[in-house]
């Protein structure tokens, strides 16, 4: 553990708020506070019915938080490497004090509850005081914001939710409230990156029995020996070592640690871990991850198809096989009903969206995350672990469908991770400019036939590190340059319509902008040269030998880009903890930087196709297709060992 638990404890609990509000205030108008941008009917959901006005609607209420506004400047101040503070990571309750909400915000937004004849003791704050929660029915929750709720049902999965079109407060709340839930936030239920990208394997590979130690599971399960001279072909453990120019590693430090995500029903199978090390890295068979059940989470092992397995498989073969022999920590996200969202796995680790401390207050049960029936009834699991220095995490959403208030909520707490010395790392997405469920129309809609570029989230937040894709060239070896990844996935890459363009790579895309003006106009993408670009880096994304389902697969995407960076900095960070220094954190001021130019493998072959065009190019220096480049470890250790 980095952090003692007594200070997650402490940010945990909630209290009853008691508080006399001006009772003379007099109500004015309701002004909307947030509308959707997509309707969940354009993506496969449909309007089921209206919920009954006495159930119970679990509303909570995001404060606005103080000093957001320079959050970027605090977080400069520890991760650019010219940076006299570079390395002073904040204790949580640091962050606590910063971002808490403004006294004015909590007795202003407390009053109106009150006003609107909530009465105090249904009225409680989180102690890291973000976040207001009233116990409400759902006809009372309709009579304060103005609304009407629907559950929503999904046509092929029956899967329900609730939420509303839009919903209004009092003009003179409006700034003090970042929003509310659950109201127009739809979960769409993160997707994995390489979800249906994956060639099978076959009959991959020779078999070779005499090296073959590992379990034969099944027919199929046929044992792989590729050398670098077909890394073009199939990539391995040995193929990115010899591409990123990873120097031996055998661990110096105690209390490294390295997390991964994935959401259920998404799971690995033991078998299939075992039948990986034991053709790539024999001593880790028989080893697992360390399990942190999130949310009602489980690894089921019930169903397995490759849409089941097939991310969480990649993910651990490739982090622990090369961080090998480093435990890595699999954050498992969501139950089998409801799933979860980005923000579950931030509760588990920071506590920064808890609402309540479950299981303590009775009418508090059934929150996470809605009050549907079928679901997890358990407390919301609210900063369980200390956050892992490296989360790597190989899902997305399209930017477009979640609004702005939550995304920018959400990658505030991106952000605040940072500050206490995580590296939090995404998939870019796999289909170029593209976004999962096509490109806008002009309206900004995704549709099947849009022909603006789409871009995604969480990447498009500035205060994570978005890892995009490349390949070892056809016929190429892992001693030639690598392109942008043009096999069955393109990486994602492009432009955010939400967030602004972060200090760190100003002068890296005003000269991809003016250097090499893309052919496309504000039809097609956010030029305004004051958008967020991404990805910030890439790595080998094409034919991944990963073992699913007893046999071996190829596997393709950002998806195999992100766990695979996340060792790396796994193995700067043990570097720096066995010199006495603290995780690197946040990565991106120092990649961007002059010091940090030679460490990077310049990506300028490729591009990332979507929309019915040839997207962006990868050109010199970074472009939205492949960032800065892939790394060089050997370069990029010493280079991270040199900072304080
Ligand atoms: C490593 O973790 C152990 C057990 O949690 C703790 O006692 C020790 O102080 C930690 N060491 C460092 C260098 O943080
Ligand atoms: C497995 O699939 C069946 C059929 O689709 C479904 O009813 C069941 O809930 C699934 N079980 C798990 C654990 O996902
Ligand atoms: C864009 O698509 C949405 C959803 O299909 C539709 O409602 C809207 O009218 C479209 N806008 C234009 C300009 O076609
Ligand atoms: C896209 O499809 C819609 C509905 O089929 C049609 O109305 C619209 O004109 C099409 N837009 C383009 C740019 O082709
Ligand atoms: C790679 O080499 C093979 C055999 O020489 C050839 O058939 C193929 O066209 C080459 N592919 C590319 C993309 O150059
Ligand atoms: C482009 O990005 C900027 C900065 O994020 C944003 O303010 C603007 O609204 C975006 N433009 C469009 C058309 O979305
Ligand atoms: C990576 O850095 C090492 C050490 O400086 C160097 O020997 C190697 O050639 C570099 N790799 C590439 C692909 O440039």
């Amino acid at each position: 553990m980095r952090f003692p638990l007594v200070v997650f404890s402490l940010g945990l609990g909630y209290f009853s708020f008691c508080i006399s509000a001006p009772s003379s205030t007099i109500r004015t108008n309701h002004v909307i506070h947030e509308k959707r941008a997509v309707e969940p009917q354009a993506l496969d959901w449909t309007i089921s019915h209206r919920p009954e006005g006495h159930k119970r609607l679990p509303l909570r209420i995001g404060l606005t938080q103080q000093n957001v506004q320079n959050l970027e400047d605090m977080l400069m101040a520890i991760s650019h490497p010219d940076s006299p503070e570079y390395g002073k990571h904040w204790t949580p309750q640091q962050v606590v004090d910063t971002f808490a909400p403004a006294e004015e915000t909590v007795r202003k937004v407390v009053g109106w509850l009150k006003e609107s004849g909530f009465s105090t003791e249904k009225i409680k704050m989180s102690a890291n005081k973000g976040w207001l929660q009233i116990d409400a029915s759902v006809a009372e929750v309709e009579e304060l914001l103005n609304t009407e709720y629907h559950v929503y049902k999904h046509l092929e999965t029956g899967e329900e939710q609730i939420g509303c079109h839009e919903y209004s407060v009092p003009a003179e709340i409006r700034e003090h409230i970042d929003l509310i839930k659950p109201t127009v936030h739809f979960n769409y239920g993160p997707s994995p990156q390489s979800g249906t990208k994956f060639k099978r394997a076959g009959d991959l590979g020779q078999p070779s029995s005499s090296k073959f130690t590992g379990p034969k599971k099944s027919p199929n399960a046929k044992p792989v020996s590729p050398t670098l001279a077909n890394c073009d072909e199939m990539i391995t453990l040995d193929c990115l070592r010899a591409l990123y120019s990873v120097p031996d590693f055998t661990p110096k430090s105690k209390n490294n640690s390295y997390g991964i995500v994935e959401f259920t029903p998404q799971a690995f199978l033991a078998d299939d871990l075992d039948l990986f090390f034991g053709n790539f890295s024999p001593n880790l068979v028989g080893v697992r991850p360390d399990i942190v059940l999130i949310d009602g989470a489980v690894v089921q092992t019930t169903n397995q198809s490759f849409s089941l397995n097939g991310e969480s498989s990649l993910d651990l073969e490739y982090a622990m096989g090369l961080t090998n022999p480093q435990t890595i920590t699999l954050l498992q996200t969501g139950d089998l009903v409801e799933g979860a969202g980005f923000d579950n796995w931030l509760d588990a680790v920071d506590g920064s969206f808890c609402t309540f401390e479950g299981g303590d207050d009775p009418t508090q049960d059934g929150i996470y995350p809605d009050p549907l029936p079928g679901g997890f009834k358990g407390p919301e699991s609210c900063g369980i672990i200390a956050p892992p220095f490296v989360v790597s995490t190989s899902y997305g959403q399209d930017e477009v469908t979640i609004s702005a208030f939550s995304a920018i909520r959400q990658c505030t707490e991106y952000g605040k991770l940072g500050l206490m010395g995580t590296s939090i790392l995404y998939s870019s997405g796999d289909r170029g400019v593209a976004g999962r469920d096509g490109c806008l129309n002009s309206t900004g809609q995704p549709v099947a036939n849009g022909t603006m570029f789409s871009p995604q989230f969480p990447v498009t937040c500035p205060f994570v590190t978005a890892v995009g894709a490349t390949q070892v060239n056809p016929n190429s070896t892992v001693f030639e340059p690598e392109g942008a990844c043009e096999q069955v996935i393109f990486s994602g890459g492009g432009f955010s319509n939400i967030f602004s363009i972060p200090d760190y790579q100003k002068s890296a895309v005003s000269s991809f902008l003016k250097n090499h003006p893309p052919p496309y106009t504000s039809a097609q993408f956010n030029n305004s040269g004051i958008s967020r670009g991404y990805p910030d880096l890439a790595a080998n994304g094409a034919n991944y030998v990963v073992a699913v389902d007893g046999g071996f697969e190829l596997v393709f995407g950002t998806s195999c880009s992100s766990p695979v960076t996340g060792s790396f900095i796994t193995m700067i960070n043990d570097a720096r903890l066995a010199a006495g220094k603290g995780p690197v954190g946040f990565i991106n001021p120092a990649i961007y930087s002059d010091k940090f130019k030679d460490a990077f493998n310049d990506i300028t072959m490729g591009g990332n196709q979507g929309c019915n065009t040839p997207g962006f190019t990868a050109t010199e220096g970074w472009d939205p297709v492949t960032g800065v480049g892939t790394p060089n470890v050997s370069k990029l250790i010493p280079l991270f060992l040199s900072l304080p």
